[in-house]
């Protein structure tokens, strides 16, 4: 059998190169398909139900439910007394959401002008708590409606909230009242930094509201694009965000996906906009991810943009 793969390879990914040359050559033109966006609405409606689904909420999680963790063989907690008056009643969202844009934290979004149509969509998707600072609004906008936030952060960057909040809190500030999605139940380390990161929010009144991930809709998100192609040990944030926005969004431009180290014009591009930390290689397989979206680009089912802004 192992022959017969290296002889016949089922699947191999272009090299970077083609994929960049396919990228210029595609170039800017980009035309909305409407039969494409129902259809895959309909396609991820099947298999993940993200209206009903995406956050846990009291709905679809009451006392005595068992959640499985989905980044862990085998581990799960039920819902009891201390975790259930944390979970919004049901989705909050007022759906559709119109106009939506995804924000990767690619490189790519350095030097390209993109703040302004980022900030005129009606809802904001960030991934992993990203800086807005001055020196980056004019490229990635100033509006989130909703960021992500992996516990890990909140590890590293906060001293797991053990000791002051203060820092934590005074950093959510620039994220507005926008919600703040944490996937608590995917890793088990993940569940108590999520749960005091909601303290630290609720006990200071924040504007900002915790809606937890739901891990039943992260595997099945996550069997979806298996099925397609996306071998990875996880999605990346990126893919789980606009798998989201195309299931509650009516209209989806996703921007700073470009997980290459060479630009379309022939630049070199840092791995995210405000730093140059790579990744741990073989986790995500952000390449192949974004051969999905190419795709998905190419017939008018979602827009990238992968250059400057108008
Ligand atoms: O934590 P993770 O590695 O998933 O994400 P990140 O580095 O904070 O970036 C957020 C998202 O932007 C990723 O999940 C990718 O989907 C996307 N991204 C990309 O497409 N190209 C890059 N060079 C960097 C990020």
């Amino acid at each position: 059998v192992l022959c017969w793969f290296y002889i016949f390879p089922v699947y191999r990914l272009p090299r970077d190169k083609d994929i960049v040359e396919e990228v210029l050559r595609q170039g800017e033109a980009w035309q909305k398909n409407q039969t494409g966006i129902d259809h895959y609405r309909k396609l991820l409606t099947e298999c993940c139900e993200p209206r009903k689904m995406f956050a846990v909420t009291k709905e679809n999680s009451p006392m005595g439910k068992v959640l499985w963790y989905d980044g862990e063989f085998y581990h799960s907690r039920t819902v009891n007394n201390e975790t259930y008056p944390l979970f919004v009643q049901e989705n909050p969202l007022q759906l559709p959401l119109k106009k939506c844009a995804v924000v990767g934290n690619g490189g790519i979004l350095r030097n390209s002008k993109c703040g302004r149509d980022i900030d005129q969509a009606d809802f904001v998707l960030r991934c992993n708590l990203p800086p807005l600072s001055k020196d980056y609004v004019e490229d990635v906008g100033t509006k989130t409606h909703m960021v992500t936030a992996n516990p890990s952060i909140v590890e590293k960057r906060f001293q797991n909230l053990l000791w002051s909040r203060k820092a934590f809190v005074d950093s959510m500030k620039v994220y507005g009242s926008s919600y703040i999605y944490m996937p608590a139940f995917s890793m088990k380390p993940g569940t108590d930094p999520s749960l005091r990161a909601y303290y630290a929010l609720a006990d200071t009144s924040s504007n900002l509201t915790m809606l937890f991930a739901n891990p039943e809709f992260l595997r099945s998100v996550g069997q979806f694009w298996k099925g397609r192609g996306v071998h990875a040990k996880r999605l990346s944030t990126g893919l789980f965000l606009v798998s989201l926005a195309l299931g509650l969004c009516e209209e989806v431009t996703a921007y700073g996906f470009w997980p290459f180290s060479v630009g379309l014009d022939e630049q070199p591009v840092s791995h995210h906009y405000y730093d140059n930390i790579l990744p741990y290689k073989w986790f995500h397989a952000m390449p192949e991810e974004f051969v999905q979206l190419w795709q998905l680009h190419k017939s008018g089912t979602l827009r990238m943009r992968v250059g400057c802004c108008p």
